[in-house]
């Protein structure tokens, strides 16, 4: 009973929400990366990393498949309770996959599973006007929820691509727009993925809530990514906000607390790796 309160004094606390609001207040990076199996939520836990994401991402760099659409809730929920049983200090989320979300009694169905089952902490999902229902639905619940806000890879098919949001004034209005009203519905992180980076910043000093940013520039609360791609294991072309931390740091491990002060010394996003 109240682990986390025994744990609070000890060398390496678990990060809560509260730990991260607190980072966000003090202006300290948030440091994020996804994970999808038990000995990578190991090097991601020694190495320092404030947030664990079991994205839909291991659709692609799992999986194989060219988008997220195929990852199913078995699939999360067995990546997650792999990584759960990894990790001890990182705040763990895992992600709502396609069409796991279409209803409020559905995804809150499915946000059970994956933290009773998973042993998520939060969930994510891919948002806008439409979803404000659903996050406060979750969040009424006492569900942890982190929105998910520019580019949105579930909806590739319909969008058309794998391209920057919000370049738009019109568009950036609408995603500041979402990115309020899905605060005032009770979502609890914000995850802006690919906008441009005054956009970012922008969206960041709107709001309360802790911001991270993938190819969201350098003014967001935090920074996440996906692991293989900042471990250069990803084949093929990567997207313009990543950075290869194994060049010149030896071990996986020697990698991912290379990306750790990166980003809380905000070395990393540099201006290259921003829109
Ligand atoms: O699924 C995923 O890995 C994500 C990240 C891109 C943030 O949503």
């Amino acid at each position: 009973m109240y682990t986390q309160l025994q744990m609070r004094g000890a060398a390496r606390p678990p990060v809560t929400l509260s730990t991260l609001r607190k980072m966000r207040e003090d202006g300290e990076p948030i440091a994020a990366l996804t994970c999808y199996d038990a000995s990578f939520a190991a090097l991601v836990d020694e190495a320092g990393v404030d947030l664990a994401l079991v994205g839909d991402s291991l659709g692609m760099v799992v999986q194989g498949h060219d988008t997220t659409v195929p990852v199913t809730m078995d699939h999360i929920v067995y990546h997650t309770r792999a990584v759960a049983r990894g990790l001890s200090r990182p705040f763990l989320v895992a992600d709502l996959p396609f069409m796991s979300y279409a209803s409020t009694e559905q995804a809150l169905t499915n946000s059970v599973r994956l933290m009773q089952e998973g042993g998520a902490q939060m969930v994510k999902l891919e948002t806008g006007a439409e979803q404000l229902r659903i996050v406060e639905y979750l969040t009424g619940r006492d569900i942890a929820v982190c929105a998910h806000l520019g580019l949105k890879p579930q909806s590739v098919h319909k969008t058309g691509g794998f391209r920057v949001q919000g370049r738009e004034q019109e568009m950036a209005q609408k995603l500041m727009r979402d990115a309020r009203d899905l605060q005032s519905a009770g979502a609890d992180i914000i995850l802006l993925e690919c906008i441009p980076r005054d956009l970012g910043k922008a969206v960041t000093a709107e709001l309360d809530v802790p911001v991270i940013g993938i190819g969201a520039g350098p003014d967001t609360s935090g920074q996440i990514q996906v692991i293989y791609d900042i471990l250069d294991v990803t084949p093929g072309r990567k997207p313009r906000f990543v950075r290869d931390f194994m060049a010149g740091n030896g071990t996986p491990l020697g990698a991912l607390r290379a990306y750790v002060a990166a980003v809380k010394s905000r070395e990393y996003p540099a201006p290259e790796h921003c829109f």
